[in-house]
């Protein structure tokens, strides 16, 4: 294609001026508009988040679904993904963890309230960073406000919930850093709640509750905590997960035809981590490249890590599988896909 080349009026075209403030600034706007990535909102910053993996995983969404659940929701990456593209517009959100479900259906709902939230308890910190944010942990764990948890999400170090055998959050400040500022958590807050107002049903109940209520048209990814990140054991997230319960509701699901995806265990190089699923449960897996791991990275290796990903019986007969092989990942829309969609 030609290039167009764009000419400005005579700047010194005194009779002219404002029509030349004006040209100017729509063109550019036009140009930024053109080269604007739309950018998928990601409020509640959160270790294991699947944010930057939702792409590969959309991939495997089948063409219609009545409603997307998302028993493990952490920040909620998938649903959040799932929205911005279109691919359903049910959602069920749980987590155990109660006071994060809070924050996510305030970020929904109440968007102006958890910004204003934010922005105060931030600016709290000013001169006295380190003492504030465990006065404001200590607050959190006698109170359970969401809005803490947002403020210790954003600071807390690699954004690590940690929680001790009490169920207490007991993780560090990252020393270097005042965490997300106001005015960019404001923009993927607006953003998720105008994705997701009106649409989801949040649960703070355990995941068996979750699934148990799943119908054949629905779709329910699953991402358990890591194994080896126990209450007692890592102190990762709230709850620990038994494997062996976790695969005795797959194969309920199974038996219902349920459609679900499982993201599980994963490697770095030849070293796995995670047991596998069994075979029995009839799953598909396949391996999405997750990027150099950081611990390679700093040993000098070139080590790439798999995530692995099952998808249940019942849905690789929903999806052409053949047809997924071939083609590429999602892209990222540009404003202008959704203008010439109309
Ligand atoms: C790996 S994280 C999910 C991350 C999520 N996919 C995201 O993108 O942020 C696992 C989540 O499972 C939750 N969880 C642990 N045990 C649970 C249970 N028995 N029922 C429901 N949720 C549970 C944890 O609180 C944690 O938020």
């Amino acid at each position: 294609m030609p290039q167009t080349i764009f000419r400005y009026p005579q700047l010194t075209d005194k009779r002219n001026n404002n029509k030349v403030i004006e040209t100017i600034i729509s063109f550019v706007a036009n140009e930024e508009l053109k080269n604007y990535k739309m950018k998928i909102p990601h409020p509640i910053p959160y270790q294991g988040s699947k944010r930057n993996l939702a792409n590969d995983i959309l991939r495997y969404f089948p063409e219609s679904i009545d409603r997307f659940i998302e028993p493990f929701a952490g920040s909620a990456a998938m649903t959040i993904a799932a929205s911005f593209y279109y691919k359903a517009d049910k959602f069920i959100i749980n987590d155990i963890n109660k006071p994060l479900i809070d924050l996510l259906e305030n970020i929904v709902n109440r968007p102006e309230i958890v910004v204003k939230n934010y922005y105060d308890i931030w600016s709290g910190q000013i001169g006295n960073e380190e003492e504030y944010y465990y006065q404001v942990r200590q607050e959190f764990n006698k109170t359970q406000n969401p809005n803490h948890l947002l403020f210790l999400l954003a600071k807390c170090v690699k954004a690590a919930v940690r929680y001790n055998s009490n169920g207490e959050f007991n993780q560090s400040p990252d020393k270097r850093r005042k965490g997300r500022r106001p005015e960019n958590m404001r923009d993927d807050i607006l953003g998720v709640s105008n994705l997701l107002k009106g649409k989801v049903e949040f649960q703070s109940k355990d995941y068996v509750e979750i699934i148990n209520s799943a119908k054949t048209d629905d779709l329910v990814y699953l991402d358990p905590p890591y194994q080896g990140t126990a209450k007692n054991g890592g102190f990762r997230y709230l709850e620990t997960l038994s494997y062996d319960n976790f695969v005795i509701s797959l194969h309920e699901l199974n038996k219902k035809n349920i459609s679900y995806i499982i993201s599980y265990d994963g490697r770095t190089g030849d070293k796995t981590y995670g047991e596998n699923l069994p075979e029995k449960l009839e799953l598909t897996k396949i391996e999405i490249n997750a990027g150099r791991s950081s611990i390679a990275t700093l040993h000098n290796r070139n080590e790439i890590t798999y995530e692995a990903l099952y998808l249940s019986k019942s849905l690789c007969n929903r999806i052409d599988m053949k047809r997924l092989n071939q083609t590429a990942l999602v892209n990222t829309p540009t404003l202008f896909d959704f203008v010439n969609e109309k």
